[in-house]
């Protein structure tokens, strides 16, 4: 069975999240229940990153001095919210847990064997904002131009890792990889950091009793970015289950790291390294998406305009956060969120469009037919029944291009269609005179919301079986390959249709 592993960033647990920590993880569950539809064997890891000093800084703002209590309640606080939200991860991992440590361990030994580890000094600028050593360079004014705060200058004695010996095989390996840092704008970027600004990079600190301790040398903690990437492996086993560690981690799954543009170096530079250095395959594609603002503001505590997820789903419901953020922005690019917005799209795409479709089409099939769908001869395969595969082929073609907008673009042309349709042939006319026809008609547009609810259930999974099982037809279809369930003609004719509730109640 083909196998596809994909991940989101792991997220730091001082905060809560928010719309643009649940915009990466939506996509993630968006492209793990479309490769489950297509048949593929599915991993979709997510979790926390907590052996930051930002936990310290927060636990102890919170008066709370059991730093490790604090991690526990902020990390299922996040796994809650996940879960809320209905995300179909397969794990959820958490940097402190003992099978992480156990694999960073396992990975620093492989690159220190390798000859890529040395002791230096490390003279200079350390932003604990971004958990990052910042070049006065980088400075603006002297502060740290992401989070405008001044950065501390630390001088120490570190273990280094040489990024620098992979300079050529890096940029070698974007070169003949086109896929590998996606969109171009973020390859062209990475490509001229390596060119221009790559250093060695200190993995580790002193340890101020937070962290990874260095096995030779506790008075030592591994760099948190150093730990943190390495979740990507630990969350399917390595140093721990190796057969499972090798069913994911191999040349024939495709491995795809989601995240926003502002952590690629971390991703695409030294994460790579590391992997070269240890000799583990690197992954297929990193897409970094866009940066969320708010009403054009930036997303932040101070200004208080951070939406919490959950508030949202509770007012609008989850899916139609999911159609909107995934139709309102072009993956890859930056936007912006607002509630306004957000409402145009729930009363047009979907009370009007959507919604209309499926209550008018089922309200028909009871009128005319007492709630059986009904038998379609069919002399020509009729226009809607080619738009219909149309569509399969573009969504199709989007999803392997992470072109989520047009992928809904195309299906939402679809709905037109046969809202269209509807005008066009008049079905309450056609039942005074030529039941033949109208048995036609309604058949085609019962099959049509078939392959509609499958081609929108990655991006709105509850809407889709709610449609579904109206259709009385969710669990028989559960069992139905890719193939079978795109084949004109599944729905069969008989099935008595239960109509629901309005899909989406107007606002
Ligand atoms: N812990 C690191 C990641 C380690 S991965 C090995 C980290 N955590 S974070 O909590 O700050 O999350 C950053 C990620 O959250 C971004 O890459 C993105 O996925 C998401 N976003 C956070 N704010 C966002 C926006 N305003 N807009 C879009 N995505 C945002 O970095």
């Amino acid at each position: 069975m083909p196998r596809f592993y994909v991940t989101t960033p792991i997220y730091y647990v001082n905060d809560k999240p928010h719309i643009g920590h649940t915009y990466t993880t939506i996509v993630a569950d968006i492209l793990a229940r479309w490769h489950r539809l297509i048949g593929e064997d599915v991993f979709f890891l997510t979790g926390t990153d907590e052996n930051s000093q930002k936990t310290v800084q927060a636990a102890h703002q919170k008066k709370e001095k059991d730093i490790q209590k604090y991690t526990d309640q902020m990390s299922s606080m996040w796994q809650m919210t996940w879960d809320s939200l209905g995300f179909s991860h397969n794990d959820f991992i958490r940097t402190t847990e003992e099978r992480h440590k156990k694999g960073v361990i396992k990975l620093f030994e492989k690159i220190q064997k390798k000859g890529d580890i040395y002791k230096g000094k490390y003279k200079g600028f350390y932003c604990s904002g971004c958990e990052a050593f910042i070049k006065e360079s980088d400075l603006a004014r002297g502060k740290c131009p992401l989070h405008k705060t001044k950065p501390d200058f630390i001088e120490e004695e570190n273990l280094f890792f040489k990024l620098t010996n992979y300079k050529d095989k890096l940029l070698d390996h974007i070169k003949k990889h086109p896929e590998f840092i996606q969109p171009e704008t973020r390859r062209n970027e990475v490509v001229s950091y390596i060119e221009t600004a790559l250093e060695d990079v200190s993995i580790s600190r002193p340890n101020k009793g937070w962290g990874i301790p260095l096995p030779q040398d506790p008075k030592q903690v591994f760099y948190v970015w150093f730990d943190a990437l390495i979740n990507y492996l630990t969350g399917i086993g390595y140093g721990q289950d190796e057969t499972k560690f090798s069913k994911w981690w191999a040349k024939d799954c495709p491995i795809v790291h989601l995240m926003a543009k502002d952590i690629i170096k971390f991703h695409c530079v030294i994460w790579p390294a590391m992997l070269m250095s240890s000799g583990l395959k690197l992954p297929d594609v990193i897409f970094a998406h866009g940066f969320f603002t708010i009403d054009e503001e930036k997303i932040s505590k101070s200004l208080g305009n951070v939406i919490d997820p959950i508030f949202l789903s509770q007012k609008y419901g989850i899916d139609p956060v999911r159609y909107f953020v995934l139709r309102e922005i072009p993956f890859g690019q930056d936007g912006d969120f607002s509630t306004k917005k957000l409402e145009e799209r729930y009363n047009g795409d979907l009370a009007n469009d959507l919604g209309n479709l499926v209550s008018r089409t089922l309200t028909m099939i009871e009128k005319y037919f007492e709630s059986k769908v009904p038998a379609a001869g069919r002399p020509t395969k009729e226009e809607i029944e080619t738009l219909v595969s149309s569509t399969w082929k573009k969504a199709e073609q989007g999803l392997d291009k992470f072109q989520f907008d047009k992928v809904l673009v195309a299906i939402w042309q679809l709905i037109d269609f046969a809202n269209t349709y509807i005008e066009k042939n008049k079905p309450w006319e056609l039942a005074k005179k030529d039941e033949k026809k109208l048995a036609q008609v309604l058949y085609n547009l019962t099959e049509s919301l078939r392959h509609i609810a499958w081609m929108i259930y990655a991006f709105m999974p509850e809407t889709a079986e709610k449609i579904l099982s109206q259709l009385n037809v969710l669990e028989s279809e559960r069992k139905l390959s890719f193939d079978q369930i795109k084949k004109w003609g599944g729905l069969k004719p008989g099935t008595k249709i239960k109509k629901g509730k309005p899909l989406f109640p107007r606002i």
